[in-house]
């Protein structure tokens, strides 16, 4: 039976011009940017390049003594922790960080921690649509706040965020923003200085690209204080050699889905419609969650009334239907979903939940393949 991949906001397959490239890179051989010698240059010249392409391709202001940072980093979770641990370092008496109640992990867990240090960590309520609640916002952000932190669109429902709405606020108290766009990045148009946020973390694995590479980029002014030390790579704000072969794959990546976005954009929109229209047509158990708001085109987190999610996604995965219960990071956990929980929704709904997120190289018959043994599956459970 041929396996239909349908969790492409866990990972996607490298694209062969990336993997291309980063092969080029690994053939070059001795390759650390810090080396005086001719090589050195060389590579310091390819990473540098990198930098200036991605920023050109993300909106960030390049050009002046006012320019915007971009730090390579091992992927989103760190970016994320270089972030949020980072502006609590530099945030002299300020101890209060906003997050929202639908953040990714990287963000969520490490807002715990810091509170467990003694951080005034506030997190913002969620509508039962999947966007945050930007009244509750308002009424949380204030003189002691050093940050906060919403995402572009969540990595589970897919459901697009009022960012815009969540920067005026925060700029009536000078309070940066940072926003996780690792699941935005080639599904929506992200300029980053059109976003007006301070800060951004972006992932290479999501758009095709290697995993362990991703990027913080920070509005000029912004830079974090390390969380690293031991090495003065990037201005020591991310100590570490940096990689040559990671940082052409990130940007190979990005430049080659954005190269595609619109086309990609409605091919994925098609897909994921006549995925869902072809389940709830069929199922009258299943309910598609965040519809009534904005969504990422590819993501779709379907609820099977009456089911048991772990139960369905395990005769899914003998099925050949490669899905999941939430964030691949909480994945293996049985606890619920702690964004749909968020969300207020009931938790038969929650208990019954799947998130069936498509990608670039799924196809039409891929797709109603899939519906059909999906609804298979959930009428016999
Ligand atoms: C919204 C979001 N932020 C951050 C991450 C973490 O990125 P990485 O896997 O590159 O560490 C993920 C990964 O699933 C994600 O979906």
């Amino acid at each position: 039976m041929s396996l239909i991949y349908l969790d492409n906001n866990a990972t996607t397959v490298i694209h062969p011009e990336v993997a291309n490239a980063m092969q080029a890179c690994h053939q070059q051989g001795l390759v650390n940017p810090e080396s005086q010698h001719q090589l050195g240059r060389q590579a310091r010249r390819q990473v540098e390049d990198c930098r200036e392409q991605l920023g050109m391709l993300l909106g960030l202001h390049l050009s002046d003594i006012h320019a915007d940072h971009l730090f390579f980093t091992s992927g989103g979770t760190e970016a994320n922790n270089l972030a949020i641990q980072g502006y609590r370092l530099g945030a002299d008496a300020k101890n209060r960080l906003v997050i929202s109640g639908i953040e990714h992990p990287s963000i969520s867990t490490t807002a715990q921690w810091l509170q467990s240090q003694g951080v005034d960590v506030q997190v913002v309520n969620t509508l039962t649509n999947g966007q945050i609640d930007c009244e509750h916002l308002e009424s949380l952000v204030n003189q002691d706040t050093f940050l906060v932190a919403v995402m572009l669109a969540n990595n589970e429902t897919g459901v697009i965020q009022p960012i815009s709405d969540v920067v005026s606020i925060c700029d009536r108290l000078s309070v940066p923003v940072h926003a996780d766009a690792v699941q935005a990045i080639g599904k929506l148009d992200v300029h980053f200085r059109e976003l007006g946020v301070g800060s951004m973390t972006i992932s290479a694995h999501k758009v095709h690209g290697p995993r362990g590479s991703g990027a913080l980029i920070t509005r000029h002014g912004h830079a974090p204080h390390p969380v690293f030390h031991g090495g003065f790579q990037q201005s020591a704000v991310r100590p570490g050699t940096e990689s040559v072969a990671l940082a052409t794959g990130l940007t190979t990546a990005v430049s080659n889905y954005l190269g595609s976005k619109d086309d990609h954009a409605s091919k994925l929109l098609a897909l994921r419609d006549r995925l869902e229209a072809g389940i709830t047509t069929q199922l009258v158990n299943a309910q598609v969650l965040g519809s009534d708001a904005p969504r990422l085109p590819n993501t779709s987190n379907i609820a099977f009334r009456g089911v048991d999610r772990q139960a369905m996604l395990m005769a899914l995965d003998v099925a050949g239907i490669c899905c999941s219960t939430g964030s691949a990071c909480a994945s293996g956990s049985s606890e619920p979903s702690p964004t749909l929980v968020a969300m207020g929704l009931d938790p038969e709904l929650i208990e019954g939940a799947l998130r069936f997120s498509l990608g670039i190289f799924n196809s039409e018959p891929e797709i109603d393949e899939a519906i059909e043994r999906i609804c298979a599956v959930a009428s016999v459970l």
